[in-house]
């Protein structure tokens, strides 16, 4: 399976793919701009020089052409952006991670989108593809880090079910995250909104905070 990412030359995108190729996936870097996926890519693999990723940059178009895409824009550029990309999506799981935000004063602070989710928004636009939510709650810079892993949960939520399973079973196999299913796709609204609070938690204790449920069975080994 080759994994694209929209928007991959941001610390959220960079993250998801180097964390991918990591474990052996073909990740394709995309960009609005080929020059900037181009550095990226180098850039990345002067990073991490010595270990095998493969990464290839492309443009958003050619990051779509992949067989499971993630989208990793800031929220109030999603949307144009996959709307133009609707005939090469269709079919195809497309990770939603992105988390409307704004500042109030010096507060971060959640906007509700008129769908009231960006992941909702999302599959609105895609009527013919599968669109999952997950990753909102990942903070790019330790996540991007593959000398130490990060211990989270990854929520994952979405209507068609197969594809939240295909996606929480993918978080599973990433290095120290675990994908736990939290329903439809109508549960990414408190998911995206909880990440504000998150970035208040870093603002306030200068950390990088992710999250853990507690509770939840053990997961069976396959
Ligand atoms: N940063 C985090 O820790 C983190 C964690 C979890 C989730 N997220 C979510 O992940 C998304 C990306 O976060 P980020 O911090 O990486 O964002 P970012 O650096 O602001 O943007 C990522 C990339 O998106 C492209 N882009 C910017 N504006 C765009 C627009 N209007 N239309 C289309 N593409 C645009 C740019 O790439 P090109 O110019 O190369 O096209 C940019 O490098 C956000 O929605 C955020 O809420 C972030």
């Amino acid at each position: 399976m080759r994994i694209g990412v929209i928007g991959a030359t941001g610390p959220a995108g960079q993250a998801v793919a180097v964390q991918f190729a990591g474990i052996g996936f073909e990740v394709v870097v995309g960009s609005r701009s080929l020059d900037r996926a181009n550095d990226t890519v180098s850039a990345l693999h002067d990073r991490w020089e010595g270990r095998q990723l493969s990464l290839v940059p492309g443009d958003n178009e050619a990051a779509s052409g992949a067989d499971l895409v993630v989208v990793a824009t800031p929220w109030d550029g999603v949307l144009s952006t996959v709307a133009a990309l609707e005939g090469q999506l269709a079919g195809k799981i497309v990770v939603s991670m992105a988390n409307a935000l704004t500042k109030w004063g010096k507060n971060m602070v959640p906007l509700l989108p008129p769908t009231g989710s960006v992941a909702v928004a999302v599959a609105r636009a895609l009527p013919a593809s599968r669109v999952v939510g997950a990753f909102h709650h990942l903070p790019a810079g330790p996540w991007s880090d593959l000398d130490h892993q990060l211990d989270a949960d990854v929520l994952v939520c979405g209507d068609d079910r197969e594809a939240t399973s295909e996606v929480v079973g993918l978080v599973d196999r990433l290095p120290g995250l675990r994908g736990v299913d939290a329903g439809g796709l109508a549960s990414a609204l408190a998911i995206e909104a909880l990440t504000a609070a998150l970035l208040e938690v870093n603002r306030r204790y200068k950390t990088h905070a992710a999250i853990r449920l507690t509770g939840l069975p053990a997961r069976r080994e396959a």
